[in-house]
């Protein structure tokens, strides 16, 4: 039995039970925003003496507006603090947008970059929006692929984009990408939308990341302000499941949306608003706050490149090397990254399955897998990178013996 037999049967009978599946903040992350329990301490009067416990306000009290502006590099008016989640926000955008497609024949279809992110892959299927891949390049999307293929079918209705540390990439749209994807809309008759999924806004692994270029203000000089609608939260600044989500559009399209969601709700949660306004209300909270994050995820992003190190020797494997977000990106050889996905599944090490970071599940060369190191504490992650890079080698030694 060779070395890597004995290393993968080691694992199996050690009983493990770690998790790499989704990017959930750790425990000390979260106790980072312990002081949001003290910002009410009685008093619920927003700054302009709103009761914060009562109805009303669906787009949100204007200091948790402004939080959600500088967030997104957006102005207050354009932005509606919602409720605890941007994804919610994001389907009932789409739900919204969907029925002002309801006159069209042809179904509707949206562009998902791959690898991207499986929860928007959701949202396009539950809708019944049908999903177009074009590929994800560290500048941004494959533009000329983006463009020739929204000039020629109009039943295209969007294109989903995490434009800063890309889930589950971690590349950063440049400058002339955002330049080119506000114009976007100008190429096609239909009521286009870039869905603008900016999750990682300030979630920074280095020190002096490049800034993202707003694609408002872009849009705003190309005329195409109404085909874009910018999405962000707090879920990874304050807590994952108690934070701010935030939309941002143009005035007319933030009213339509305010008419829409009207009939759903009187108001979202305006007290955690207050609490998160009080908590985060400077610039340096916010940059003090992302540091901390930083000195928790740094180390983890670390590990994960040096445990990985000895599949690129053996070209086994590539991987991304994030400067923000909460995900790696491991390509491994075709055809083999749900049999890796099986082998650590049975060895007690969850992996998100092989094929989430495409639409339909479907990876076609079975080779990406989306690492999450944010949640175990090192010594899980570790023993976690430990069980998949001998999956992978098992993986690539079991192939080598059946071509044999
Ligand atoms: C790209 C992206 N968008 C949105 C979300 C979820 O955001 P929220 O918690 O605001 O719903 C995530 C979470 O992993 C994400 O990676």
């Amino acid at each position: 039995m060779s070395n890597i037999e004995l290393d993968y049967l080691r694992y199996l009978g050690a009983n493990l039970s770690l998790d790499l599946t989704r990017g959930k903040p750790c425990p000390d992350q979260l106790a980072l925003s312990r002081g949001l329990e003290d910002m009410i301490q009685g008093d619920y009067q927003s700054r302009d003496g709103i009761d914060t416990r009562n109805y009303g306000g669906l787009l949100g009290i204007p200091e948790a507006r402004e939080l959600g502006a500088r967030l997104l590099d957006l102005d207050p008016a354009q932005v509606l603090a919602g409720g605890n989640s941007s994804l919610a926000l994001m389907y009932q955008f789409l739900a919204f947008r969907k029925t002002q497609w309801a006159h069209s024949e042809t179904a509707p279809k949206f562009i998902c970059l791959v690898p991207g992110y499986d929860r928007h892959f959701s949202v396009c299927e539950h809708l019944g929006i049908a999903m177009i891949n074009v590929a994800l390049t560290p500048e941004g999307p494959d533009l000329s692929m983006v463009e020739a293929l929204v000039e020629k079918d109009p039943s295209i209705r969007g294109v989903w984009c995490v434009p800063k540390h890309s889930n589950p990439t971690g590349h950063v749209y440049t400058p002339e990408t955002v330049q080119r994807l506000a114009k976007l809309p100008l190429l096609t008759q239909s009521d286009f939308v870039l869905m603008w999924d900016n999750a990682y806004a300030v979630h920074d692994l280095d020190e002096d990341v490049p800034p993202l270029e707003s694609l408002m203000a872009h849009a705003e000089a190309a005329g195409t302000a109404d085909h874009v609608a910018i999405f962000g939260s707090t879920s990874k600044i304050t807590l994952a499941g108690a934070g701010l989500g935030f939309c941002g559009l143009s005035p007319s399209v933030l009213e339509a949306f305010q008419r829409y969601l009207e009939p759903q709700m009187i108001g979202f949660d305006k007290v955690n608003q207050l609490r998160h306004a009080r908590f985060l209300d400077d610039e340096h909270k916010l940059k003090a706050l992302m540091d901390a994050h930083r000195k928790i995820l740094r180390p983890k992003f670390d590990l994960v490149d040096k445990k990985l190190k000895p599949l690129s020797a053996q070209s086994l494997a590539a991987w991304s090397q994030p400067l923000g977000g909460y995900f790696v990106s491991l390509d491994l050889k075709a055809a083999s990254a749900r049999q890796v996905v099986q082998l650590a599944g049975a060895a007690g090490v969850k992996l998100t399955p092989a094929g989430a970071t495409f639409p339909y599940g479907d990876d076609p060369e079975d080779k990406n897998i989306r690492i999450a190191p944010s949640f175990p504490d090192m010594m899980d992650l570790g023993q976690a990178l430990d069980v998949l890079v001998c999956c992978v080698h098992k993986a690539s030694h079991d192939a080598a013996s059946q071509s044999h």
